[in-house]
């Protein structure tokens, strides 16, 4: 029998990755690690996603998404949140950067940077974003240690579109994992991780699918 830690929880049915012919072009932002941003490469390069990504912007200077990124061939542009005098004048340099590069969607994979208003405006409902807590509980940041600190039994990630409110837009798919009494948040995100890498490139072939309908 299978033991319950290994048992996916995937909330939303587990659809078919992609139902239509066209082909994405995904810019994907991310700030540290790249766990996410490598899941989407994955499920292109195994077929599962028909999606291109001209351009990943990242934030940190030496970020590991930078080297993954590298890896696989795909082009890598750090934009410095700390050489700007304002997050709008921010978005602002990311929207134009992601328009010349004929981008149709933004995938926020960890990008730990609040977006306003610009961004969203230039690419309306067609930013998503991936956040480790079954929302609409803890919101914002380090919510791993929000559901551990409020003793929750369930915890989980969801992948929904940007909208002004941080952490508050349309759900577009949820995943759910169990918290046992000895996680820390290490383990506990590390359960949820491996979530996230599932419904982050099923969550881009749904809004993909129903963007093509419509
Ligand atoms: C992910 O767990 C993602 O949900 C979280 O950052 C991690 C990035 O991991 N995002 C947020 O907390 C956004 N509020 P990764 O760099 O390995 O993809």
């Amino acid at each position: 029998m299978k033991s319950i830690a290994s048992t996916p929880h995937l909330i939303s049915p587990d659809l078919p990755l992609q139902a239509n012919d066209s082909v994405l072009k995904l810019a994907v932002l991310a700030s540290g690690n790249g766990s996410n941003f490598e899941a989407i490469v994955q499920a292109i390069a195994d077929g599962k996603l028909r999606a291109e990504i001209p351009i990943l912007i990242y934030n940190n200077p030496g970020a590991a998404v930078a080297a993954r990124a590298q890896r696989w061939g795909i082009p890598a542009l750090l934009m410095n949140h700390r050489d700007y005098q304002s997050r709008e004048a921010f978005d602002f340099e990311i929207a134009q950067t992601l328009k010349q590069y004929g981008v149709d969607w933004i995938v926020m994979a960890g990008w730990m940077r609040v977006v306003t208003q610009v961004l969203i405006e230039a690419f309306p409902n067609r930013v998503i974003n991936i956040h480790p807590s079954l929302l609409p509980s803890f919101p914002g940041i380090r919510a791993i240690e929000q559901a551990l600190k409020a003793g929750v039994k369930i915890a989980g990630c969801t992948v929904h579109i940007v909208t002004l409110e941080v952490d508050n837009g349309p759900i577009l798919m949820q995943a759910a994992v169990p918290v046992f009494p000895d996680d820390t948040p290490e383990t506990l995100h590390a359960r949820v991780q491996i979530q996230e890498h599932e419904i982050l490139p099923r969550a881009i072939a749904l809004v993909a699918s129903q963007a093509a309908k419509s």
